[in-house]
């Protein structure tokens, strides 16, 4: 059993892993199959496979009805979504971002000769600073993107305050924030529009797609011109410059079945964060981030800091010894835009700016969750990660003999 597990059982070590298959971050949530087979026969039978067909009608209506944001535009993407957003809202020159976040967010801006200035985070919410932003403002910048990281909401109105005494566009990326509150309004009614990410690994997905919420008329509008190559009424009367956005109706009957049940999904999640956070409570070394229980979160993420010194053990190695389990363990936002390319080509020296993101991306890692997660499963975790920390002295020492061995 794996209470009695001792370091030579672990996995990296010659033991078998306690999971006999990987076991994801993001293993997708399924809503009811029934429903969605008959919905998908729906759209076989109609032979409207695309094209603002029924279900992307109704996932935009629910979608608007669950967040109460005025206007929900289905997407293909997040990333695609964030593009048109940046587009649409006239964003030119700089903009505004935290390197803390998934690559998407910068390349939405970079990939129309936008240049992301990237942001240091506040180490608390793993957030954009907001005091940070100010002194990074030029001539050249034309907005703020800020990311609800986790589903933990920005400091929303301290940006607001800024975009507005400096006549910036302000916009979210909301990839992990679908079904999360700010100050008791829903993610989705914020800045001039937000993006949400319905990847396969999201909390709701629809195999790929994204959803762009506003309540500025004139805006969605627009997005919905951009996202279907610029046509205005009418076959063959094009009016701005579009591109491919649109979701297809397998993916929006998908949506709308996963909204069934996100009430359950959101319930699974936060039993199974619950879990984690009295399994590893005082845990030396082992900080679960925490989400703000007076609003709504979607616990969607399950994020660990590991601080080395007190551990004895580095994020790295525990994600190490987790993989050898099976456990699918992720280094988040590993090693932060800033350092990849074409970022850290343009701009070297970009960590100097950013100390507090080059340590979280030192030290925070993500669990797994989801309705795919079981209580055992995640006991199983917590048993590792509690065996990684006691005997963390023994565990570093096998590490570095294999490594001087290899
Ligand atoms: C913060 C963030 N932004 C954007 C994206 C891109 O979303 P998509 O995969 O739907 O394009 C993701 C994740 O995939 C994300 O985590």
């Amino acid at each position: 059993m794996l209470n009695t597990r001792q370091v030579n059982d672990l996995a990296i070590f010659g033991g078998s892993p306690a999971f006999q298959e990987k076991l994801h971050v993001g293993r997708p949530n399924i809503g009811n199959r029934d429903r969605l087979q008959e919905r998908i026969n729906d759209v076989l039978d109609r032979r409207w496979l695309s094209n603002n067909g029924l279900y992307v009608q109704q996932l935009e209506q629910r979608l608007s009805e669950f967040t109460g944001a005025k206007h929900c535009i289905a997407m293909c993407n997040a990333t695609v979504a964030l593009e048109i957003v940046n587009r649409a809202l006239g964003l030119t020159g700089e903009v505004i971002v935290p390197s803390f976040t998934f690559i998407a967010t910068a390349h939405a801006l970079q990939w129309q000769e936008i240049t992301p200035v990237f942001c240091d985070v506040d180490p608390h919410t793993h957030n954009i600073d907001p005091r940070q932003v100010e002194r990074l403002i030029t001539p050249r910048t034309t907005g703020i993107i800020g990311v609800h990281v986790w589903g933990r909401p920005c400091d929303v109105e301290a940006l607001a305050d800024i975009a507005q005494r400096h006549n910036l566009k302000l916009a979210f990326d909301a990839a992990h924030a679908l079904g999360c509150s700010y100050k008791g309004r829903m993610i989705g009614n914020f800045g001039e529009a937000e993006v949400f990410s319905f990847h396969a690994t999201k909390f709701l997905n629809t195999f790929e797609g994204g959803a762009v919420a506003t309540n500025n008329d004139e805006l969605a509008d627009k997005i919905r011109l951009m996202k279907n190559f610029g046509f205005g009424s009418g076959y063959d009367n094009v009016v701005y410059i579009g591109t491919n956005g649109k979701m297809n109706e397998v993916s929006a009957a998908m949506g709308v079945t996963g909204l069934e049940s996100i009430a359950d999904f959101i319930g699974i999640n936060y039993r199974n964060y619950k879990q984690y956070k009295a399994e590893l409570e005082n845990l030396r070394g082992v900080k679960l981030i925490n989400y703000e229980e007076t609003e709504k979160n979607n616990y969607q993420y399950v994020i660990l800091e590991i601080d080395e010194q007190e551990a004895g053990i580095s994020r790295n190695e525990i994600v190490q010894i987790l993989h050898g389990e099976n456990i699918m363990a992720r280094r988040y936002f590993y090693p932060g835009c800033h350092q990849m390319e074409p970022y850290h080509s343009y701009f070297p020296n970009a960590n100097l700016l950013l100390p507090e993101t080059e340590k979280l991306t030192q030290k925070v890692m993500s669990l797994p969750t989801g309705t795919a997660v079981t209580e055992e499963d995640v006991s199983q975790i917590c048993n590792i990660i509690r065996l990684c920390v006691k005997e963390s002295a023994e565990i570093k020492t096998l590490i570095q003999r294999q490594e001087s061995n290899a």
